[in-house]
């Protein structure tokens, strides 16, 4: 068993380079299935949700290629199954993306019940009901989903709830469909546009992606041989952002799209946060006080993310005063404030609202990753600690960062990750 130790207390400061986005990454990697020929992916992040949809991509006869670090070529000319291996597709999310793609291509999938982070119920009704609407026939049964169809065809959707998955989910399946598919309340976040922007390099018609109304015209075939670079990540900027503001500290944040950080930084001003727009794609943020009280509603983009939310809370358990969170997507995402408690905050959570009592300071404590965000919370608060934190269940976090502590590291955390070889936690260094 792994886990991160921490010794805190040293505010952050220096350069850090984001990564691409893993929620466009996991849905890019599926949308190459539905071309007849090879695409080659830029600035994919190299995190362990990635590394699972190549393997089960790879089952189903296409060929996968690392040619660097964060580049891959797949080649799907040859797709030898449409059932995915239902024991790895039921390890996370991001597998439903292959019911879209391979009904699209292929007009039949089976994947297993996706899993994913526990953040409550999370349906996937809005995404049945697209295919259903496109013609498709969808059976859900012995926690697997299977779908089928003769033809899809374009209509028009209303989804009922504004969802990431959803609406991604009816573009890749309407891509290919004859006629033109009109969905309605569609989600809007960066990852929404850079998968229609990806569809749309391989010669699909999607317009008005990142808008309340996204339009897919059916196209006869993709074009094979395109390379596309994955949008940043704009969770992975906002983690560093708020990094840099729970330590005080003063942080460069490069390769990031300082237009989808709007809705942090908006909120990192209202504290007394300083933050500075250097150019589109690089963002400086400092601290150099106790930030004050702030209220916050998670919402979909332009909101602000719920994704981000756990990492705010490290900084409001610290700010000067009472603030509220409000989660408005997920029902149990405020698990890490059990956590913070042990760590010396003061937060009451109670259904989908929680009260932050700002306290001067944290102190190091063993505490646990309920999920990938509260793993990234619940590191920053063992930077921002007295004394040493130990996080364990790492496996969340390596879901969706790529090189954390290494990042962390580089801009002057005491962070490392170690093996507990035995019970008597002898601990082995891993890397430093
Ligand atoms: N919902 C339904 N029915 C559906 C789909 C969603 O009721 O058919 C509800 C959900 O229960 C939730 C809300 O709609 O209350 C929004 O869910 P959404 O479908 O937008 O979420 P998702 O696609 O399952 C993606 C991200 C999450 C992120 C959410 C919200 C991926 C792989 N996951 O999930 O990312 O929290 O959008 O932005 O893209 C993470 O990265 O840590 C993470 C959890």
């Amino acid at each position: 068993m792994e886990k991160l130790v921490i010794t805190g207390g040293t505010p952050l400061k220096g350069e850090v380079t984001i990564n691409g986005a893993k929620n466009a990454a996991v849905a890019i990697l599926p949308a190459a299935l539905l071309i007849n020929g090879i695409t080659t992916i830029e600035n994919l992040p190299n995190i362990s949700d990635v590394k699972l949809l190549c393997e089960i991509i790879e089952e189903l006869g296409a060929k996968i290629t690392w040619v660097g670090k964060n580049t891959i070529t797949i080649d799907a000319r040859n797709i030898t199954s449409t059932r995915a291996p239902l024991e790895l597709t039921r390890k996370f999310r991001a597998s439903y993306y292959l019911i879209g793609a391979l009904l699209g291509r292929c007009g039949d999938v089976q994947v297993g019940m996706p899993g994913g982070c526990k953040l409550g119920a999370r349906p996937i009704d809005q995404h049945i009901k697209g295919f259903e609407a496109l013609g498709a026939h969808v059976e859900v049964g012995q926690g697997n989903i299977t779908a089928t169809c003769k033809e899809l065809v374009g209509t028009n959707i209303y989804m009922d709830i504004v969802s990431v998955g959803a609406t991604i989910n009816v573009m890749l399946a309407s891509v290919l469909a004859k006629g033109t598919t009109i969905i309605d309340n569609p989600a809007k976040e960066p990852h929404i546009v850079d998968v229609a922007n990806f569809l749309n390099t391989m010669g699909a018609d999607v317009r008005g992606a990142g808008t309340d109304v996204i339009k897919i015209n059916g196209v006869e075939k993709l074009e094979g041989n395109i390379t596309y670079s994955v949008v940043p990540d704009q969770i992975e900027a906002g983690t560093f952002m708020l990094a840099a503001v729970a330590s005080r500290g003063d942080l460069v944040i490069k390769n990031c799209t300082t237009k989808h950080l709007e809705c942090i930084s908006a909120k990192l001003l209202e504290i007394g946060a300083h933050v500075e727009e250097l150019d589109g794609d690089t963002i400086h943020v400092w601290c150099d006080k106790r930030p004050s009280k702030a209220n916050i509603k998670t919402l979909p983009y332009p909101g602000f993310p719920t994704d981000l939310q756990p990492q705010m809370g490290v900084v409001l358990a610290t700010a000067e005063g009472t603030s509220i969170i409000n989660e408005s997507i997920w029902e149990s995402r405020f698990q890490y404030t059990d956590e913070l408690n042990k760590m010396g905050a003061k937060i009451t959570a109670q259904g989908k609202t929680a009260i932050f009592e700002g306290v001067d300071s944290l102190y190091g404590a063993p505490v646990c990753a309920t999920d990938l965000r509260a793993g990234a919370a619940l590191i920053i608060a063992g930077i921002c600690a007295e004394g040493t934190t130990e996080v364990y269940n790492l496996e969340h976090i390596d879901r969706g960062y790529e090189n954390i502590e290494e990042k962390f590291r580089s801009i002057g955390a005491n962070i490392k990750r170690v093996k507990e070889e035995d019970p008597n936690k002898n601990l082995v260094e891993m890397s430093e």
